[in-house]
This record gives structure tokens, sequence and C-alpha cells, in this order.
């Protein structure tokens, strides 16, 4: 048995390797529960994100109900690339310019939290550093050679990066910042946090519902146990 744990953490070990790039990742401590959050997470996306990025399995109406908010403050609020609150988040760019303009096609994000992680995220979208090699000027601690400009050089400032040598490989230090933005660090850090939370949530929007209907299954089996164990206790009772 222990042989299948260890054997089992061993096969796991390269994919939390491989997810990471190596680099150290920040804790997202996102709250799905905060609805304030995840609303104030939605605005940055549509406002920063949406006109490269789509999220096209995520439809407005949807996002309404969950974020507690109504249908006329979404379409007011939300509402960009289309007027019909059934649509989905899908993105007015056309996909050839992208891919001139960007060398690649900038992916769909509905599950990219799923895919990549939630410190994942969140540590990249506070990780942009500047690096005059690079097409836009910007370089990326845990997406080497991104292909995505820094969105949010307003609000962040722009900061460069210290690596050291270890071993001959260059290893991620720390940030300095050069230009300071119309947000403090610790702003900057809670509208990632929120951010990061709403690509948690379009990632799985069920998962709240999950949280919650959990509990109630586990009451339910604990509840279920002493039943069973009483009968268990009736059934046997002569048995000796
Ligand atoms: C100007 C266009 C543009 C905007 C705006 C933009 N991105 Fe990107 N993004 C890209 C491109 C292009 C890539 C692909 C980078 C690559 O593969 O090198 C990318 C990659 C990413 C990735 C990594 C995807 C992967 O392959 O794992 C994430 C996560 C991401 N973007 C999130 C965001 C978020 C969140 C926002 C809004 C704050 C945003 N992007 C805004 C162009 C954009």
């Amino acid at each position: 048995m222990n042989k299948l744990i260890v054997g089992f953490l061993l096969a796991m070990a390269p994919l939390f390797g491989m997810a990471s790039g190596g680099a150290h990742l920040d804790d997202a401590d996102i709250d799905l529960g905060d609805q304030a959050s995840l609303q104030r997470g939605a605005k940055y996306f549509v406002n920063y994100c949406l006109s490269c990025h789509s999220a096209k399995f995520q439809r407005y109406n949807r996002t309404a109900k969950d974020l507690g908010l109504t249908e006329d403050e979404v379409k007011e609020n939300l509402m960009f690339t289309t007027d019909k609150i059934g649509e989905t988040m899908t993105v007015a760019m056309d996909s050839q310019d992208a891919s001139n303009w960007f060398g690649v096609i900038p992916p769909d994000l509905s599950v990219i939290a799923r895919a990549r992680g939630v410190d994942w995220i969140y540590t990249y979208l506070r990780s942009f550093y500047i690096d005059e090699t690079r097409p836009f000027g910007v370089n990326n601690v845990v997406f080497p050679d991104v292909g995505m400009p820094h969105v949010f050089w307003k609000l962040q400032g722009t900061q460069k990066a210290v690596f050291e040598e270890h071993d001959g490989q260059k290893v991620f230090e720390k940030f300095e910042q050069v230009t300071p933005g119309t947000l403090s660090p610790a702003e900057f850090d809670a509208a990632m946090r929120d951010l990061t939370a709403f690509l948690s949530y379009v990632g799985e929007p069920i998962q709240m519902e999950r949280k919650r209907l959990g509990i109630w299954v586990l009451l339910f089996i604990a509840v279920f146990f002493v039943l069973a164990y009483l009968l268990k206790k009736e059934y046997w009772k002569d048995v000796h």
C-alpha cells in the first residue's frame, strides 16, 4: 500500500514541476464565496482581457445569476462584444489578425484556471517585467518569452526582475519597481486576486454549488452512518 502511494506521488511530481516552470508561485488565496470579489474580477476580465481572449463556454446570463447581478447590470457593465444576454463571452478580434500581431492566437480562457491552477494565474498576472529584447518590451517570470503584452502596466506600474546565477542557471530573485502604478502593490495584488477568482469561477461555474451541496452530502453520510451502525448492532445482538 505504501509503495502504491509513493509510486503515485513520484508519478505526479513532474506535473507539479511543469506547471510552474520551476518558478516559485504565490498563494492566490481566492474566496469564491465572496460575490463582490467575483464581480470586480468580472469587470477586470471584460475590460482588460476580453479584447484578446474569449471565455466561450461562459454565458453572460449565467454569470449574472451566479454573481448576484441583474441582467441589466451585466448588460450595462460587462457586455461590450454583444448585446444578447444569452450569448457566450466571445472576442471580437479576428484570429488571423491575432496571429499576425502576437505570433500566436490568444487562447480561450474558459478553463485556464483549471489547466494552470489559480496560484499560477495569480503569479503570472503579477510577474510581467521589462525586457527590451521582447516585441512588447516585457517578459514574464512564470511564462518565459510570453507573447502577451503587460495589459496592467498602468495599474501596476513597471518593474524589472533581478536574476541570480545558480550553477550556471538564471534564477529569479525579486522584482524592483521602476515606475509606480495607479494602484499600490497591495491594491494591485487584491485586484489580481479578484480576477483570478473570477477565472476560477469561469473554469467551473458549478463549484460554489458543488461545495454547498458537498456539505449536505457529508452530513447525510454522517447521519446514515449512525443509523447503519445501530441497525448492525440490532441485527448482530443475538448472534454471539
Ligand atoms: C493584447 C492581447 C491580450 C490581452 C489584452 C490579454 N492577453 Fe493574455 N495572452 C495574449 C497572448 C498573445 C497570449 C499567448 C502567449 C504565448 O503563448 O506566448 C496570452 C496568454 C495568456 C495566458 C497564458 C495561456 C497559457 O498558454 O497558459 C493567460 C493565463 C492569459 N493570457 C491571461 C490573460 C488575462 C487574465 C488577461 C486580462 C487581464 C489577458 N490575458 C489579456 C494576449 C493578450
